[in-house]
């Protein structure tokens, strides 16, 4: 569906007019195409404090490989990466504000803010003080910078493990990604691929919910990234099904996912080898307030959105049916983080990911060497939000930092990066994508 104020605000007399009457004035985002897979333009690399990333092998080095021309000065740079590992007192701290304050005005439409903080030391209560400090600051920035451009906290210890990361929050791919806190480290194995532009090659995935929206978008990304595709979808979608598996030289499992016989199916369907990557993306809602909701309302999407990811991930993992290196990527959503009135059964269910995710992830890493991330979109232009009646969809679209609903294709991008044989150091982590949604944390 065309988000028509979106294009108008674009325009020159409605840019005057969104400006004139105080309207939200949202900026058309720069998205990955084959012909624009990356950014161009300049990259500048900022420290506060004494960086914990230098080294031969540091930050410097990956941020040389991101393509981009890494500059310690820049006038008009596309990204700015801010190392804040060293900051460890109030004063430090404000180095970050002497960093950011005279350059923040220059980075270009669609730009990125990164800044790189350290995980929070328990023993140092001044250093756990103002690295705690920053997830305020990014919060804020991400809130007020404006122009399409996101802002985006990594805490890590090693730039080598972040590569991935920082390769897609360096690129049109993380779009629709803002105002997030992301923790890179333990895991799993990070493996570097031969080819960072098919980082899936001689992999397999499987997408529960491929036929339509998020799910197809999600296949076609891992598709693009070189891995061969179940697509998944109930039997009544069959010929959507079939049509979307076609298009990515994929396979189509017509199959409803609660069935109690999900997990041999999908077992018997896989390649012998087994599988690197399971997206649980099949979702359902049955919206009702508590007090109009029949138990079936509640028991289907809880079935669908919780008891099925559960069941297919312990099928999958006790039959080795997911390989060592491989990835689990299951769908939360925002109102599973921050409630909703009259989704109390999709929002439980969708909050249960986000615990099964947490307690789940470094298991699997210790026992299968198997990383367990979500994805909690926000309002996302889909069927789904289409159906939405008009003034409530207006507003959803509108309530975040970006002004606009997000794309079935930024999903898509942020499970991909989950996906990646480089991303094993990201595990347990709800990665929402949301244009930084004023709704939830
Ligand atoms: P959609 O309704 O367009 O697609 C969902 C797909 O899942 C459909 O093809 C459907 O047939 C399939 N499915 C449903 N029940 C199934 C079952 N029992 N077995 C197999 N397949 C089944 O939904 P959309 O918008 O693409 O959402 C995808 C996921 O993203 C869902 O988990 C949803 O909860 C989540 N999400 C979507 C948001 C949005 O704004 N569209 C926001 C937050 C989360």
């Amino acid at each position: 569906m065309t988000d028509r104020y979106l294009s108008f605000a674009g325009t020159a007399p409605g840019r005057f007019l969104t400006r004139r009457l105080g309207l939200p004035q949202p900026t058309a985002l720069h998205r990955w195409s084959a012909e624009h897979p990356s950014f161009e333009g300049e990259l500048l690399h900022l420290t506060a404090g004494k960086s914990s990333l230098q080294g031969p092998d540091g930050l410097a080095a990956v941020l040389g490989r991101t393509g981009l021309g890494v500059r310690a000065e820049s006038e008009r740079p596309i990204a700015v990466v801010l190392d804040a590992t060293g900051v460890t007192d109030v004063d430090t701290l404000a180095e970050v504000h002497a960093s950011l304050h005279p350059v923040v005005r220059s980075v270009t439409d669609s730009g990125r803010v990164i800044v790189l903080g350290a995980p929070l030391d328990a023993a140092d209560h001044h250093q756990a003080a103002v690295q705690q400090a920053l997830e305020g600051f990014v919060r804020s920035l991400g809130k007020e910078i404006g122009r399409g451009r996101t802002v985006t906290l990594l805490r890590l210890t090693d730039a080598n493990a972040a590569e991935s990361t920082l390769r897609f929050l360096l690129s049109p791919k993380s779009a629709y990604v803002s105002g997030q806190v992301i923790g890179i480290g333990g895991g799993a194995e990070v493996t570097a691929p031969e080819d960072w532009a098919l980082p899936l090659a001689g992999r397999s995935a499987l997408v529960t919910g491929a036929a339509r929206g998020i799910g197809e978008a999600v296949a076609a990304a891992l598709a693009r990234d070189g891995a061969r595709v179940v697509c998944l979808d109930v039997p009544g979608a069959a010929a959507e099904l079939d049509a979307v598996a076609g298009r990515l030289g994929g396979t189509a499992l017509a199959l409803d996912i609660t069935s109690p016989d999900a997990g041999a199916r999908i077992l018997a369907a896989l390649p012998s080898d087994g599988l690197d990557v399971l997206v649980h993306n099949a979702g359902i809602t049955r919206d009702r307030r508590l007090v109009n909701m029949a138990a079936e309302r509640w028991s289907s999407v809880l079935d669908v959105n919780l008891a099925s990811v559960l069941r297919t991930s312990d099928a999958l993992l006790s039959a080795g049916g997911l390989r060592h290196g491989g990835r689990i990527v299951a769908t939360a959503s925002i109102a599973g983080l921050a409630g909703n009135a009259g989704q109390t059964n999709y929002a439980a269910s969708k909050a249960g990911v986000a615990g099964l995710v947490r307690a789940l992830a470094p298991r699997a890493a210790a026992e299968h060497g198997v990383t367990v991330n979500a994805v909690a979109p926000g309002f996302i232009e889909t069927k789904m939000t289409a159906a939405v009646p008009l003034f409530i969809r207006e507003a959803g679209r509108r309530m975040n930092s970006l002004g606009q609903g997000g794309l079935p294709v930024d999903v898509a991008e942020t499970t991909a990066w989950l996906a990646h044989p480089a991303s094993g150091a990201v595990n347990g982590q709800v990665v929402r994508v949301c244009g930084q949604s004023l709704l939830g944390a």
